[in-house]
């Protein structure tokens, strides 16, 4: 079976609770489900993996190469900073969407810049929790799996 990572950053372990106002009401454990019955859906499995630290987003992302076809990751305020995380992308060589539940283009304007962007595949920012749907969506598509 096709497998797709699903990498969640910093601070998004606290989803339900953290600024519902700008990153809604739904937990993480929740989203992590629904991506899942999204891409069972469509035949895919997904791993779904959490870290607040930076270098155990990138051993993921390393670990995605010999298994995944695929990467949803929403990088959370390492969008904005890491350089090694970019970097990680392109070593793996992986499809990776980078998604946000926020409109990052709508916020303060740190929030504009993302330096993984130019090395993913698309961008899915401001849908809350949906966003993470779309991204899916739009990864398997890109992987030529939709039916
Ligand atoms: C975020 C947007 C980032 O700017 C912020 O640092 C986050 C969450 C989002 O999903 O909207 O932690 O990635």
């Amino acid at each position: 079976m096709t497998e797709i990572l699903l990498l969640n950053g910093p601070n998004l372990n606290l989803l339900g609770t953290r600024e519902p106002a700008i990153y809604g009401a739904v937990t993480l454990a929740e989203i992590e489900k629904r991506v899942t019955v999204r891409a069972d859906s469509y035949k895919v499995g997904v791993r779904a993996l959490h870290s607040n630290h930076e270098g155990a987003l990138i051993d993921a992302l390393h670990d995605a190469r010999t298994w995944a076809a695929g990467v949803l990751l929403n990088a959370g305020a390492y969008t904005h900073t890491s350089v090694a995380l970019r970097d990680a992308i392109t070593t793996i060589g992986l499809p990776t969407i980078e998604v946000h539940l926020s409109n990052i283009h709508a916020r303060e304007s740190f929030r504009h810049v993302s330096l993984i962007a130019p090395v993913c595949v698309g961008q899915v920012s401001g849908f809350g929790w949906y966003s993470y749907i779309m991204a899916v969506d739009g990864l398997i598509n890109h992987l030529g799996l939709l039916p």
